[in-house]
């Protein structure tokens, strides 16, 4: 995102110099991480969870391409440090009703366990667990708008 974007924006030609660069490097309106308002509780159902993104301005498509970050970290979703559609296939096989696998308890929090449920997100974990180019496109588009919605930056 950030190559293009130099690329695009400080390429000229001989009669049109370059503009000045401007560069979306993330947003600078929240001094502290996670301020108390912002994130949806654990408990909140699919419907809940799809009403809130959709307040934001993000369809369903958006909603579960950017939960799929939830891949990071260590709540069972593959390797803790990469980005992959790991999520997604987790989700098909809900490994939390699973006894005989490992710390299944301990896999995904309860806003994830109910996504595969739900009939309109379900056809959209079943892509990206299929097709990992389309849920890094739709992610990308979902996170650059996350980053700018009601944002200028000074
Ligand atoms: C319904 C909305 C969401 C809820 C309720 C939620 C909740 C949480 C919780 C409770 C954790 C900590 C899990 C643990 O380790 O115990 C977590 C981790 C994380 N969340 Fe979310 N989240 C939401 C949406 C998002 C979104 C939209 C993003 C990014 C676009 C995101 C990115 C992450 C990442 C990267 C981690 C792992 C952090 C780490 O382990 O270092 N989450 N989330």
């Amino acid at each position: 995102m950030f190559i293009p974007c130099v690329t695009t924006q400080t390429c000229s030609t001989p009669n049109h110099p370059p503009p000045p660069p401007k560069h979306t490097t993330g947003r600078r309106d929240a001094t502290s991480a996670d301020p108390g308002d912002r994130l949806p509780p654990e408990s909140l159902s699919t419907a809940g969870q799809l009403a809130v993104f959709a307040s934001m301005g993000l369809s369903p498509t958006g909603m579960v391409a950017l939960l799929g970050s939830h891949t990071l970290g260590g709540k069972g979703f593959g390797d803790p440090l990469t980005f992959d559609a790991t999520y997604y296939r987790t989700l098909l096989q809900k490994p939390w009703n699973d006894p005989k696998v490992e710390m299944s308890s301990m896999i995904g929090i309860p806003t994830d366990r109910v996504l595969p449920d739900d009939p309109v997100c379900r056809p959209i974990i079943e892509r990206f667990a299929q097709d990992e180019a389309a849920f890094f496109q739709e992610f990308v588009k979902a996170y650059v708008y996350l980053c700018t919605v009601n944002h200028q930056e000074t």
